[in-house]
């Protein structure tokens, strides 16, 4: 079996775990966790350092240039965007207000229905389309902008690093993901549920440094054309998590390099 098949395979393996417990183990906490219901000391740290985060990334959209930069309130009109592991859409929502027609896929189809069941009244009805599956879809179209807040860190660096690669073809602008930064704690944690045979009954967090993660990006074929951009972590009590946002560098109109050469 060739390096490629086995991580192929390995993706499918993790995605099925992960899917059984966004589906099965965890919907019901995860639904609660995402709703205004009152929750433990820990999870409302996890609660309010997740609205940080998606504070954060949704600031991020439109802005990857200063040109873009205008028009605050409807700066994502005209534009697509895929919400990559929407969980109840939380993500989905705040982009569809500033304009952004949406693609939000989860594979939970219970997740995925709680998402459409929640949505707002201010949002029309075409605005968001959901579906269950894999991100990585190809039938989910083309975009300008894809988010994956807290979905890769399931994934080994590799395969999320592979992930973004596979849907970087469909994404015109920049895609914005979060990793769990490696920190001592983190990687004693990680190490120590290793160590439990059970431990894979819940996805475990892969724990990255920044160092590594563009080390990977910069070797990925496919992730050629794009540049790092924004990073920015956000810790509260439990929650520690980090958003990367990769920015497609346009390509030079044709004959510019050979136009330059002949000024030379
Ligand atoms: C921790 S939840 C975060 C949900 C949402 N992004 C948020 O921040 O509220 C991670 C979600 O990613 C989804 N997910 C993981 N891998 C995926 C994949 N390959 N394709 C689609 N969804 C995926 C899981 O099913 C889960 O609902």
């Amino acid at each position: 079996m060739n390096s490629v098949s086995r991580t192929a395979e390995q993706y499918d393996r993790r995605r099925s775990q992960i899917e059984q417990y966004f589906d099965r183990t965890a919907v019901q906490a995860w639904a609660r966790l995402t709703s205004d219901a009152p929750v433990s000391g820990v999870r409302a740290t996890v609660r309010a350092g997740r609205e940080s985060m998606r504070r954060q990334i949704v600031s991020w959209l439109g802005t990857e240039d200063a040109a873009r930069a205008t028009a605050p309130e409807s700066r994502l009109a005209g534009t697509h965007l895929l919400d990559a592991g929407c969980g109840t859409g939380m993500l989905s929502i705040d982009a569809a207000r500033l304009g952004a027609k949406v693609a939000a896929v989860d594979l939970s189809a219970t997740l995925v229905s709680l998402a459409a069941e929640r949505l707002p009244e201010d949002i029309p009805a075409d605005a968001i389309r959901f579906s269950s599956g894999d991100m990585l879809d190809p039938d989910l179209g083309e975009f300008d902008y894809l988010v994956t807040m807290d979905a890769l860190i399931h994934y080994s660096p590799l395969m999320a690093v592979q992930a973004l690669a596979g849907c970087a073809p469909r994404v015109r602008r920049s895609m914005i993901f979060t990793f769990a930064p490696a920190n001592p704690l983190l990687m004693t944690m990680f190490a120590l549920g290793r160590l439990f045979p059970r431990g894979d009954r819940s996805p475990a967090i892969w724990p990255v440094s920044l160092a590594t993660l563009t080390r990977l990006i910069g070797l990925e074929p496919a992730l050629r054309g794009w540049r790092i951009g924004r990073t920015g972590r956000v810790t509260r009590g439990f929650y520690i998590s980090q958003a990367l946002e990769l920015v497609r560098v346009p390509e030079a109109p044709a004959g510019a390099s050979s136009a330059k050469r002949e000024a030379v």
